[in-house]
Parts: structure tokens; C-alpha cells; sequence
């Protein structure tokens, strides 16, 4: 399928509410697509639900629902609010239908049907990856097709974004996510939740040579990745060393750190080659979605691995990386300028890739 098919021009412009509660955010933004297909953010209004969750050291699922349902509407009230207009003046209501943690995803969804339907509103269901996967083009205005990777607490991925609804998934874990990854090891040092930023902070501070960790999986060709046993290694480390110092954290933190680092570069690289292979003459573009996209010396490993490809790298402002509703409302927006509407029959979905056959806009709009 070419890529072009997915040009068009001469829509008219679309506001949408977009509304995500497949995790530990609650977010509801307002977004409006233009004409020629270039957006802007009205509104972008996200909860984190840190406080629900930190006894715990990660999330825990019937907890965060009940946060959706309890600061759901206000948070719907203060981005249409923020935006300064009125739900009539909505063109569509955009919500996460999947994949997420199931309660989450009702709570989110069923509120976007009933809004929906009060206002006479059309509803698009969106897959929160798409969501992710199509940011670039509303801070960037990046063209198809380009290489996303994913990097979040539920996801690492690599996918190809060749056109909306239309993605090849390259790679993606066989265990943990990434900052799932980051999160436990923070737990196991006693660091707190969430876990990605305390562990580079600390990181930061200590000698990455001291502890050398596995980088599983990076000897195989395969896009894939496996963190389960690297955090193993780091447990194991830490138990060997108990009483751990400061000086032992900082250090086993910044040996995972290294680690970690190595393995998402290297893979850059080998999936900016398989890119350039496949589509010569086409410009090689990494996007980087997620939010492990914060990570400091991640990111500038992407950028060296970029360049050293030759490639376009992508990073957007963290607070777009990470879970909004401005991601959702935008992958609405998309969706139905090419005619896609859901039924307020749309199912939620704890799983959904997105590759997915029921992605492909040919067979939603039929
Ligand atoms: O995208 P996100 O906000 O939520 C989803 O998981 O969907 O990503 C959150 C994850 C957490 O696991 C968190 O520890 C990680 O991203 N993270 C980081 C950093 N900031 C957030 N991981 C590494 N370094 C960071 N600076
Ligand atoms: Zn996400």
C-alpha cells in the first residue's frame, strides 16, 4: 500500500476532546486539526495519579479506576474550560478504548459514548499506542513514514508508522517494558515510584564501571528486547552488597543505567539500518515516544545514533511523551479525516496492537 494514500487535503478543520485513563493518567485535552492537516493544542489537562500508587511502588488496577472515575469530569471540565468553548462546538470526541488497564479504559471510554451521545457528537475509539505513534505529526508535522520507539512503563516497541492505521511492528519486549524495567529496579534500591527518574538521577551520581550488567538479547539480530533478566542481575548484585550504601546504589544504578542505554542505542541503530535497507531513498526518521523518553542519557544516545545514521530524530516536549489526552484527541483527529467513526457499541480492550487488522482504516471506515 503507498504511503500517499494517506495525503489529504481540503478537509475542513476539526476540534476534538480527547480523553486517556488506560493507566495511572487521567487527561482529557482539546486539539484542533486544520485544514491542511496541521495541529494545535487548545487545552492539555493530565492528573498523575503518583500519590494513589506510591505506597504500592507501581500501579495497582482497581486503584487507579476509582481515580478515573473520581476526577474524570473535572478534569473534562477544566480542558474544555482551558480551551474556552463549548462541547457544541466539538466536531468529535475522541477517547482510549485500549489497550490499558481494563477498569481504567471503561471509565475513559464510557465517558466519551455518553458525551458523544448527549451532544450528537461522532465518537472515535483510539488505540492509546496510535496515540503515541502520531504525536510527531502534531508537534513536528513529521510525513510518513517514519520509526517509532516506544518507550513507556506498559510498552517497548519498535514500530514502523507507514500512514494512520497502517503500522508494522518491528520488535517489542519479551518480558518487561523498559521503565517497567526502571521502576523495579528503583524498588529494589529503595527509590521510590515512580522509578525512571529517581534511578537517573542517582545514576547520575555513581560509577557506571563498577557493576558491569547483561544486555540481554543485543547478540541476536532480532529487534527485540528482554529486561527481566538484567534486573535479575541487578537484584542479585544488590543482595550480595546488603547493607547497601549510598555509594552501592548510585553505583548499581548507574551500571543499569549503562546497561539500559546500551541496548536501546544499539537497537536504534540496527532498526535505522533494516529502515534504510528497506526503503532506500527514503529519509530515515526516529521518532521517540513514552515516557523513558525523559531519560537523559537515553536520549542522547538516540540523538548519536541518529546522526550517525543519518537520520531525522524526533523527540517530543516530555509532557507529550508521556500519557495525555492531547495524543488521543490528535489520533481522533486523524482518524476522522479520513472518515473513521466508532458505534457507542466500541468495546474497550485490554490488548490491542497495533497492528491490528481492525487499525487499518480501510476496514474501520467500511
Ligand atoms: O509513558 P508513561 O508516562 O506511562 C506509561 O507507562 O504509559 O511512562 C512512565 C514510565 C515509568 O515507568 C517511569 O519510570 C518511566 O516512564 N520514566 C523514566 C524517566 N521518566 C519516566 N524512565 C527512565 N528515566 C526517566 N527520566
Ligand atoms: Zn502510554
Amino acid at each position: 500500500m503507498g504511503v500517499d494514500q494517506f495525503v489529504v487535503t481540503g478537509q475542513a478543520q476539526a476540534i476534538l476532546l480527547g480523553i486517556e485513563t488506560s493507566c495511572d493518567e487521567t487527561a482529557a485535552a482539546v486539539v484542533v486539526r486544520d485544514q491542511s492537516g496541521r495541529g494545535s493544542i487548545r487545552s492539555n489537562v493530565v492528573r498523575s495519579q503518583f500519590e494513589e500508587h506510591a505506597a504500592f511502588g507501581g500501579v495497582v488496577p482497581e486503584l487507579a479506576a476509582r481515580a478515573h472515575v473520581e476526577w474524570l469530569d473535572h478534569i473534562v471540565a477544566q480542558a474544555m474550560a482551558e480551551a474556552d468553548i463549548g462541547f457544541d462546538r466539538l466536531d468529535a470526541i475522541a477517547a482510549t478504548a485500549g489497550p490499558g488497564l481494563i477498569g481504567g479504559v471503561l471509565v475513559g471510554l464510557t465517558t466519551g459514548k455518553a458525551l458523544a451521545a448527549a451532544w450528537g457528537k461522532p465518537l472515535v475509539a483510539v488505540n492509546h499506542l496510535e496515540g503515541h505513534a502520531l504525536t510527531a505529526r502534531l508537534t513536528d508535522g513529521i510525513s510518513f513514514p517514519y520509526l517509532m520507539l516506544l518507550v513507556s512503563g506498559g510498552h517497548s516497541q519498535f514500530v514502523l508508522v507507514r500512514g494512520v492505521g497502517d503500522y508494522q511492528r518491528w520488535g517489542g519486549t519479551i518480558d518487561d517494558a523498559l521503565g517497567e524495567a526502571f521502576d523495579k529496579v528503583a524498588k529494589l534500591l529503595s527509590l521510590g515510584h515512580p522509578g525512571g527518574p529517581a534511578v537517573e538521577r542517582i545514576a547520575a551520581t555513581g560509577d557506571e564501571k563498577r557493576f558491569r550488567f547483561p544486555r540481554p538479547l543485543l547478540r541476536e539480530a532480532r529487534l527485540d528486547f528482554s529486561f527481566s533478566g538484567l534486573k535479575t542481575a541487578v537484584r542479585l548484585q544488590a543482595e550480595a552488597l546488603a547493607p547497601l550504601t549510598d555509594a552501592d546504589v548510585a553505583d548499581i544504578a548507574a551500571g543499569f543505567q549503562a546497561s539500559v542505554t546500551d541496548i536501546v542505542a544499539t537497537r536504534a541503530r540496527q532498526a535505522l539500518a533494516r529502515f534504510k535497507a528497506e526503503m532506500p531513498g527514503v529519509a530515515p526518521q526516529l521518532v521517540v515516544a513514552g515516557g523513558v523518553a525523559a531519560n537523559r542519557a537515553i536520549a542522547s544516545a538516540l540523538g548519536v545514533a541518529a546522526a550517525e545514521a543519518g537520520a531525522r530524530l524526533v523527540v517530543p516536549p516530555i509532557g507529550l511523551c508521556t500519557d495525555n489526552g492531547a495524543m488521543v484527541a490528535w489520533a481522533g483527529a486523524e482518524r476522522l479525516a479520513l472518515g473513521a467513526r466508532d458505534g457507542l457499541d466500541a468495546m474497550a480492550r485490554p490488548r490491542w496492537p497495533l497492528d491490528a487488522s481492525d487499525m487499518r482504516l480501510i476496514d474501520h471506515a467500511a
